[in-house]
């Protein structure tokens, strides 16, 4: 079902071919490359990418989730030109940074101080840091399939096989103090840390690239308490699950509160963006005039609180503040996984569908998916043969992501999905029974 691909994209093979003498792979990320090359973007609007060859494309990546209301929606544009002509950067204090951090503590269960950083990975490696200050610790824990960007501590364990290094060039000496934990199982994470003095937990409340998979409510209210118990510091990375779960993400989701949280994606409006907060006598470790050397902590950056990045941020974050597009949004969510489900089942295709709120994604396996692990048995080339026929039909998905709903998405978005969904399945059944 992917054969059409090429005979479409024509001018994203030569670009492609371009690329790959200037940008290793022929891409800024590695996860953006899928065989036998992507489409480049010329332009997007709403819900839609439009290709250099003008295939269009119903966009359920977003910008890796980024895009809760949809490619360039109009409140933001308008917020941004009006910024555009005040100043791109200033990298002096701004109202815009004391706006968006009012805004994030009034909404944000566990934030009573806030900084800025440009990307997700940044605000988890200052949160680590700070743990660690704070604690007088030197050993951190993650979670087994937990992303958690490129910081060398947290780049452990992301990928099946777990025990094989993420990426050549991470010393030992910067992942000696990183204990890798189970997912969703309290007993062994107690276990684990029985004889540890751990800084931090960071948890992502649904683990992203790990496969769309929710923790479960007692599994994190269990490590809130171990936590209190043991004096460690709790951190959700909410990277994702930030203002789309609720507008208090997973920890209003869920109601279980952590000590520190990590930002980015939507709450930079379509901009770069990452935040860190928590509990003000934690953030008050990074105030120089509180304490000093050896005692503070480091943050900082040339880009920390770009104007036009707190501007973008504000007018989405104020979008969601009521809660009523989100609420919206998952309504949606549930109903696309209820419908995956019975399409793939209809078609005697074993599959499970993951996700929560406005995040869905689905594994080609009969077993129960509610760990990483369990996700890395699943079938991965039907995943990506899904994926791609899907592309191939116009509905955006990268091969190996989950999928996320934004407020520009339509009924007929959702329908095409299910549409492709259901010619896929088809074939899948008919190739079965020949
Ligand atoms: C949960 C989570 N944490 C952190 C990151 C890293 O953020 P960034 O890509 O902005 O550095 C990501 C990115 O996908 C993520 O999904």
């Amino acid at each position: 079902m992917f054969d059409s691909y090429p005979s479409k994209t024509q001018k994203s093979k030569e670009l492609y071919e371009r690329a790959k003498s200037v940008l290793p792979a022929g891409v800024s990320y590695a996860i953006r490359h899928f065989e036998p090359y992507p489409f480049y973007t010329a332009r997007a609007n709403g819900s839609k990418l439009f290709d250099v060859d003008g295939n269009e494309y119903v966009d359920f990546w977003l910008g890796h989730t980024a895009l809760i209301l949809g490619h360039s929606p109009p409140a933001v544009v308008e917020a941004v030109k009006k910024q555009l002509e005040n100043g791109t950067h200033y990298g002096t204090s701004h109202e815009l940074e004391i706006k968006l951090a009012d805004q994030i503590v009034k909404i944000v269960p566990s934030a009573e101080m806030v900084r800025f950083t440009n990307s997700g990975t940044e605000a988890n490696m200052y949160a680590t840091r700070l743990a660690r200050a704070y604690t007088s610790r030197s050993k951190i824990a993650k979670f087994e399939g937990g992303w958690h960007g490129g910081y060398d501590a947290l780049h452990i364990s992301v990928k099946y096989p777990f025990n094989i290094p993420e990426s050549a060039g991470l010393t030992t000496g910067a992942l000696q103090d990183t204990i890798v934990l189970p997912f969703n199982n309290i007993e062994r994470v107690r276990e684990r840390l029985k004889n540890e003095e751990v800084a931090s937990i960071v948890i992502e409340p649904v683990l992203g690239a790990g496969g769309g998979i929710p923790a479960e409510k007692e599994f994190l209210k269990g490590l809130r308490e171990l936590c209190n118990e043991k004096g460690i510091l709790l951190i959700f990375d909410e990277v994702i699950t930030g203002f789309r779960l609720a507008p208090g993400g997973g920890q209003q989701y869920y109601g279980v509160t952590p000590d520190m949280t990590v930002f980015g994606k939507i709450l930079g409006g379509g901009f770069p963006i990452g935040a860190f907060c928590g509990r003000r006598e934690i953030m008050e470790r990074i105030d120089t005039l509180v304490y000093r050397r050896p005692y503070y902590s480091f943050h900082g950056g040339t880009f920390a609180a770009n104007p036009i990045s707190m501007t973008a941020g504000l007018a989405t974050v104020k979008i969601l503040e009521d809660g009523q597009l989100i609420n919206k949004l998952n309504n949606v969510g549930g109903k696309i996984r209820e419908k995956l489900k019975e399409i793939f089942e209809a078609n005697e295709v074993e599959v499970q569908v993951t996700g929560a709120g406005s995040l869905f994604n689905t594994h080609f396996t009969k077993e129960e998916v509610k760990d990483a692990r369990a996700a890395s048995k699943a079938d991965k080339k039907k995943q990506v043969d899904y994926h791609l026929s899907l592309i191939a039909n116009g509905v955006f998905f990268l091969p190996t992501h989950a999928g996320a709903l934004s407020t520009a998405h339509s009924e007929t978005d959702i329908e095409k999905l299910c549409l492709e969904t259901e010619k896929y399945a088809k074939q899948c059944k008919r190739t079965h029974h020949t």
